[in-house]
C-alpha cells in the first residue's frame, strides 16, 4: 500500500483504536463468528463470485497457485467450523481448474506453469481426500485421482541430469526459473507422496517420499541436527552447490508435516525424530509463540506470495499436531498465541476487520490482501486441530476414487508464448532480481 496512506490510517486508528475480531477461543460460536467474518474477507477477493470472473481465480495479482491454496484455506474452513456456507464454491472451484486431463494442468496455466504451482492444488485435492468431502458427480474427475495426477507428473519430471536429481522450480524451460531446484517444489511432492502412502496404504509412495527427502537432504536444502532447517533451492549451473539459504515459513511446514504421516503412517523412529528436529528449527519462525515470516516481515519486503506463506505453516503444522501426539502441546501453545494475536490485527479496512501481516504489532498494521486473510483464517481454525477428527485414510472413512496410473501418458502440451523477446526475459530478470536483493537484505539475520 501507498506508505502515506499508511501513515493516516495508522494516524486515524490512534484516534479511534479498532479492538479487532472479539474472540473467546474456547467457546467454539465466538470462533465461528470470528472466522466468518476473515472468511468473508478472504472470498471478496473471489472472480468467480463476481460478474464475468473466472471460477477458481482470484483477483488481480493473486497468481494461479495461491488461488489452489486459498481453497485449501476455505476447504479447512468448511472441515473445522463446520460451515456449509462455500461447500458448494470450493467444488466446483477445484473441479474448474483441475483441467482437461485432471492433472492441474489447466490450459490457461500451462505456459506459466510451475512444480510448485501445481503441487498446491494438489494438496487441496489430497485434504479433500482426507476430510472425505463430497465426492464429484462420477463423470467428474474425483479428489484422490486428482491428488495421484499431481504427484505421477510430477515424478515424471524428475530431473537426473542435474544434481543428481530433484525437480525443477519450472515445468518449461522457456520460464525464468527452470534452472533452478527449489525446494517447495521437491517439498510438495515429499509431502504428497507421504499422504498419499498413509491414505491408501500402498508402499511404494513410502520409497518416493523417501527418494524425494534423501535428495533434498545430500542436496545441502535440510540441515541436520537438533534444529533442522529447510533452505530454499540451488541453481543447476553449478550442479546445486550453492545453496541459497533463505528460510520460509511454508517450506518448513511442508517437511514438518510429510514427516509426521509417515511417522504416523510407518511408527518408524526415524521419521519422528525427524518431525520433532524440524519442529524444533520452527522457532525461528514464532516471536513470542506469535508466527512471523521471519525472511521479510520485519522489513515490510513480503512479496503477495510470501504474505500468505503463514497460512500454510499453520495448516501443515494442524496437521502435524494430527498425526504426531507428542508435538500437539507445542504447537497448540503457538496455534492459540498467535490466534489471539492475529484476532486483534483483524481491526483494519472500512469493515473494521480487514486483517494485517504483523500480528506483533499493536492492532492492525496497514498491510492487507488474499495472503493476510489467509494465514489469519488458517491460524484461527486450525486451533480446532485436535477437536475434529484426524485426515480419514481409505480404511478408516474416506470415501474418494482413484487411480494409481491417473496422469500418466497424458502428457500437456504446452506452446510457448509467441511474444517473448530477450528483452521481455532480461525485464523479468531484473524484476526478479531485485525483489530478491531485497528480500535477501531483509532476511540476513538469518543466514548469520
Ligand atoms: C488451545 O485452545 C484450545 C481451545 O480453547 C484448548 O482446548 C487447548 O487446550 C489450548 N491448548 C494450548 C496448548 O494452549
Ligand atoms: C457460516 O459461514 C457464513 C459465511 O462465512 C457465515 O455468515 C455464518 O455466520 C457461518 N455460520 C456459522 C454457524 O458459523
Ligand atoms: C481460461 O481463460 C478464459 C479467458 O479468460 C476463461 O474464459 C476461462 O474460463 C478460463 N478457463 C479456466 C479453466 O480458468
Ligand atoms: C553433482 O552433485 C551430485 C550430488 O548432489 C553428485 O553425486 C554428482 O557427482 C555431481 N555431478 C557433477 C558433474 O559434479
Ligand atoms: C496417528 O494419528 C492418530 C490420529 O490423530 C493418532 O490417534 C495416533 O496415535 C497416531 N499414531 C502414531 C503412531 O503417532
Ligand atoms: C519480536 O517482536 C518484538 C515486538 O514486536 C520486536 O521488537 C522484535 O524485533 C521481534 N523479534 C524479531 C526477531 O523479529
Ligand atoms: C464419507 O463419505 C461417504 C460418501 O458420502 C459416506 O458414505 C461415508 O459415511 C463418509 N465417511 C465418514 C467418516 O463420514
Ligand atoms: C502403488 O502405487 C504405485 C505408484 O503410483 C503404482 O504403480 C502401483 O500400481 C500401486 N499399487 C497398487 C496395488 O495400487
Amino acid at each position: 500500500m501507498w506508505r502515506p496512506l499508511v501513515l493516516v490510517l495508522a494516524f486515524l486508528r490512534v484516534l479511534s483504536p479498532a479492538k479487532g475480531l472479539e474472540l473467546e477461543l474456547s467457546d467454539l460460536s465466538s470462533l465461528q463468528h470470528a472466522t466468518s467474518l476473515v472468511a468473508d474477507g478472504l472470498m471478496d477477493y473471489y472472480e468467480g463470485f463476481h460478474l464475468g470472473g473466472t471460477i477458481g481465480m482470484f483477483t488481480n495479482p493473486y497468481y494461479w497457485w495461491q488461488s489452489g491454496a486459498a481453497f485449501g484455506s476455505m476447504l479447512d474452513y468448511w472441515w473445522y467450523m463446520e460451515n456449509d456456507t462455500y461447500h458448494d464454491a470450493i467444488m466446483q472451484a477445484i473441479i474448474y481448474q483441475a483441467g482437461d486431463n485432471a492433472d492441474f494442468m489447466p490450459l490457461n496455466q500451462t505456459t506459466t506453469e510451475g512444480n510448485d504451482d501445481q503441487g498446491f492444488w494438489g494438496i487441496t485435492a489430497m485434504a479433500a481426500v482426507e476430510r472425505n468431502f463430497t465426492n464429484p458427480p462420477e463423470d467428474e474427475p474425483q479428489w484422490l485421482y486428482l491428488a495421484q495426477a499431481t504427484v505421477n507428473t510430477m515424478w515424471e519430471r524428475w530431473d537426473l541430469e542435474h544434481c543428481n536429481g530433484g525437480l525443477r522450480w519450472q515445468i518449461f524451460q522457456w520460464n525464468a526459473g527452470y534452472n533452478y531446484k527449489n525446494t517447495v517444489s521437491n517439498a510438495c511432492l515429499f509431502q504428497l507422496s507421504a499422504r498419499l502412502a498413509r491414505y491408501t496404504a500402498n508402499d511404494t509412495y513410502i520409497t518416493l517420499a523417501e527418494e524425494a527427502f534423501d535428495w533434498m537432504y545430500g542436496a545441502g536444502f535440510l540441515t541436520e541436527g537438533d534444529w533442522w532447517f529447510v533452505y530454499d533451492g540451488a541453481f543447476v549451473e553449478d550442479n546445486c552447490t550453492e545453496i541459497v539459504m533463505l528460510q520460509w515459513t511454508y517450506n518448513a511446514g511442508l517437511m514438518v508435516s510429510g514427516c509426521a504421516y509417515l511417522a504416523n503412517y510407518t511408527g518408524d523412529d526415524l521419521w519422528l525424530d525427524r518431525t520433532e528436529n524440524f519442529l524444533h528449527g520452527i522457532q525461528v519462525f514464532t516471536n513470542q509463540s506469535v508466527f512471523f515470516e521471519a525472511a521479510c516481515q520485519g522489513s515490510g519486503n513480503c512479496n503477495t506470495d510470501q504474505r500468505s506463506f503463514k497460512a500454510y505453516l499453520a495448516r501443515f503444522l494442524g496437521l502435524t499436531a494430527q498425526m504426531v501426539p507428542s508435538t500437539a502441546e507445542t504447537i497448540m501453545n503457538w496455534m492459540n498465541t498467535s490466534a489471539v494475536a492475529v484476532a486483534q490485527s483483524c481491526s483494519g479496512g472500512t469493515d473494521g476487520h480487514t486483517c494485517g501481516l504483523n500480528w506483533l504489532y499493536d492492532g492492525w498494521d496497514g498491510f492487507y490482501g488474499l495472503g493476510e486473510q489467509m494465514s489469519a483464517l488458517e491460524t484461527l481454525q486450525n486451533t480446532r486441530a485436535l477437536v475434529r477428527p484426524a485426515p480419514y485414510t481409505a480404511q478408516s472413512g474416506g470415501s474418494s476414487q482413484g487411480d494409481p496410473a491417473a496422469g500418466l501418458g497424458t502428457k500437456t502440451e504446452a506452446v510457448p508464448p509467441l511474444k517473448l523477446t530477450n528483452a521481455d526475459v532480461a525485464g523479468a530478470a531484473i524484476i526478479t532480481a531485485i525483489i530478491g536483493l531485497s528480500v535477501i537484505a531483509g532476511a540476513i539475520w538469518l543466514l548469520l
